[in-house]
């Protein structure tokens, strides 16, 4: 398997949870019911950014200068991890809600971008040899800590 691949896949699974936030949302009735969707969203999100900043920065740096996406490709997760944060400083519901959807739609853009200029530009640039590897890199990062220290 491909690093492609495997980040590819977690895009589908963030788009079928963005599917329920979009439904769930405008019937949630408190904000605590908000600001906890929206945590579980911040740390699966975080996960995900973590490892495409940690694995993909490096190996691609000089095609993002060619293509000037150097910075936008980290300012997107960090600029979607600033509204994440914020809102769970929001005291109102209708906000806290739109927040939310917000957020949902500027992850639901970025995937879109990575999915169409990111992930092909890493398949053409890097061989196969290294797709592979930073796929066995993700497998040993997406694996749940050891509870027994
Ligand atoms: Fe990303
Ligand atoms: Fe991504």
């Amino acid at each position: 398997m491909k690093i492609t691949d495997a980040l590819f896949a977690e895009h589908v699974v963030f788009h079928n949870m963005f599917d329920h936030i979009e439904a769930a949302a405008p019937k949630l009735k408190t904000l605590a019911e908000v600001k906890c969707l929206a945590a579980v969203v911040e740390c699966l999100l975080q996960a995900h950014s973590d490892t495409e900043d940690e694995l993909f920065i490096g190996p691609l740096e000089h095609c993002f200068e060619q293509i000037g996406h150097r910075e936008t490709f980290h300012e997107e997760h960090e600029q979607i991890e600033r509204n994440l944060q914020l809102l769970q400083t929001t005291k109102q519901l209708k906000k806290a809600r739109s927040l939310l959807l917000g957020i949902v739609q500027a992850s639901r853009k970025h995937f879109d971008k990575e999915e169409r200029i990111v992930f092909p530009m890493a398949e053409l640039v890097l061989n196969s040899k290294t797709l592979i590897s930073l796929a066995q890199l993700w497998r040993v990062q997406r694996q749940v800590p050891s509870r027994n220290g």
